[in-house]
C-alpha cells in the first residue's frame, strides 16, 4: 500500500511571481506597488559572487524597515552544496519568509536535507519549502522529489520550473511553442499535481516582447501550471490575465456548486448541467477555483 496523499494546501494565489534582485535597493523596493502574487528575493543568480553578503544585509534591512505585505515572500538561497548556503539559510531564519525557494534540486535528498535543517532551527511549520526543477536529474527523478512531501519533505509546496538552466545542461534551444520542452514539462505538472503541489512555470527572458509573453502565459496555464516567475515588472498584468479563471469557467463553477447544493442532489454522485455530465470530483475543482477568485477580489479590495 503507498502512503496517503496529504491534502493540498489551500488554494494560494500564484499567478504571477517577481523575482528582484536583492542586491538592488531600487528593485526592492519598487515591489510595494507592483501587483504580483508573489515576490522571490533572488540571493543566487542575480546577485554577483563578490556581494552575496550585501544582498542578505540589504534584505535583512528590507524585511525590517520596509516589509511586504499582503503577497508571498520567498527567498531564493543558493544551492546547498555551495558555500553560500548556510549563510543564506541564516539570513531566511531571521527573516522567517513564506517559503525559502532552493534552486538545483537533484533528488529528493535535498528535500528531506533542507526540511532537516529548517527543523533543527525550529523554524515555524509556516516556513515552507519550493524546489526549483531545472536540472536533466530533476526532471529525471521528479516523481521521487515530489513524493518527498509525504514524508520527511512535508515542508515542500511548490515546485518552479527553471528553463534557463535546464536549456543550458541539455542543448535544447528556446524555440517559441517549446516542444521539445513540453514532455519534461508535463512530467513535472504531473509529479506536482500526484503530491498536493502547486506548480510554476519558467520565466521569459525577453520581457520587451509581450505577445511571445502572452503565448508562453497561455500555454502553461493550458499545461495546467498555477502561474509563472517573471522577471520584470512588464509582465504582472498578463500573469495575472492568464492564470486567473476566465468569466466561463467561473459561472461553470458556479453551476457546479449550485447544482450539487439542490436537495434533490444530495444523494447523488452524477448530475447534468447543461446538457453535460457533471461529477461529484467536478465539485472539489470549482470549490478551489472559487477559492482562487474570492481571493483575486479581496487582493483587488486591498489595492
Ligand atoms: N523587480 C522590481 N523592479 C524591477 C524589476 C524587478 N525584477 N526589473 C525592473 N524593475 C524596475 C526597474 O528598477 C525600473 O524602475 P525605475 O523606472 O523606477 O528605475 C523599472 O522597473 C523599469 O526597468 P527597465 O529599465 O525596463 O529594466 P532594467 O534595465 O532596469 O532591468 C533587468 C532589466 C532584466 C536587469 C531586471 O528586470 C532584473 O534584474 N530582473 C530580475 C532578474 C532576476 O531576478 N534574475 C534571476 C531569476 S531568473
Ligand atoms: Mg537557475
Amino acid at each position: 500500500m503507498t502512503a496517503p496523499v496529504p491534502p493540498s494546501s489551500p488554494a494560494r494565489l500564484r499567478r504571477s511571481l517577481l523575482s528582484v534582485p536583492a542586491i538592488n535597493d531600487r528593485a526592492l523596493q519598487k515591489a510595494h506597488a507592483l501587483d504580483c502574487d508573489g515576490v522571490i528575493f533572488d540571493l543566487e543568480d542575480s546577485v554577483a559572487p563578490a556581494r552575496k553578503a550585501e544582498a542578505r544585509d540589504n534584505l535583512k534591512r528590507f524585511f525590517t524597515e520596509t516589509p511586504l505585505r499582503d503577497r508571498e515572500r520567498i527567498v531564493r538561497i543558493n544551492a546547498l552544496d555551495t558555500g553560500d548556503a548556510d549563510a543564506d539559510l541564516d539570513t531566511v531564519l531571521a527573516l522567517n519568509p513564506d517559503a525559502v525557494l532552493v534552486p538545483k534540486v537533484t533528488t529528493p535528498a535535498d528535500i528531506v536535507d533542507i526540511c532537516a535543517r529548517l527543523d533543527k532551527a525550529r523554524a515555524p511549520q509556516g516556513l515552507r519549502v519550493w524546489a526549483m526543477v531545472e536540472t536533466p536529474r530533476a526532471v529525471l527523478e521528479i516523481g521521487a522529489i515530489a513524493a518527498a512531501r509525504q514524508g520527511q519533505g512535508a515542508r515542500l509546496d511548490a515546485l518552479v520550473v527553471g528553463l534557463n538552466d535546464l536549456r543550458k545542461e541539455t542543448s535544447v534551444l528556446p524555440q517559441p511553442g517549446r516542444a521539445y520542452l513540453v514532455p519534461w514539462l508535463m512530467q513535472v505538472v504531473l509529479a506536482a499535481r500526484a503530491f498536493g503541489l502547486d506548480v510554476v512555470d519558467s520565466v521569459f527572458n525577453d520581457f520587451r516582447d509581450g505577445d511571445g509573453f502572452a503565448q508562453e502565459c497561455a500555454q502553461g496555464r493550458a499545461m495546467g501550471f498555477d502561474g509563472k516567475m517573471l522577471i520584470h515588472p512588464a509582465q504582472i498584468d498578463a500573469a495575472n490575465r492568464h492564470f486567473a479563471p476566465g468569466e466561463a469557467e467561473i459561472a461553470e463553477a458556479e453551476a457546479i456548486l449550485a447544482g450539487f447544493a439542490a436537495p434533490e442532489a444530495e444523494t447523488l454522485n452524477v448530475i447534468e448541467i447543461g446538457g453535460r455530465m457533471v461529477e461529484r470530483l467536478h465539485l472539489e475543482q470549482a470549490e478551489r477555483l472559487m477559492q482562487k477568485v474570492r481571493r483575486i477580489s479581496a487582493r483587488k479590495d486591498i489595492a
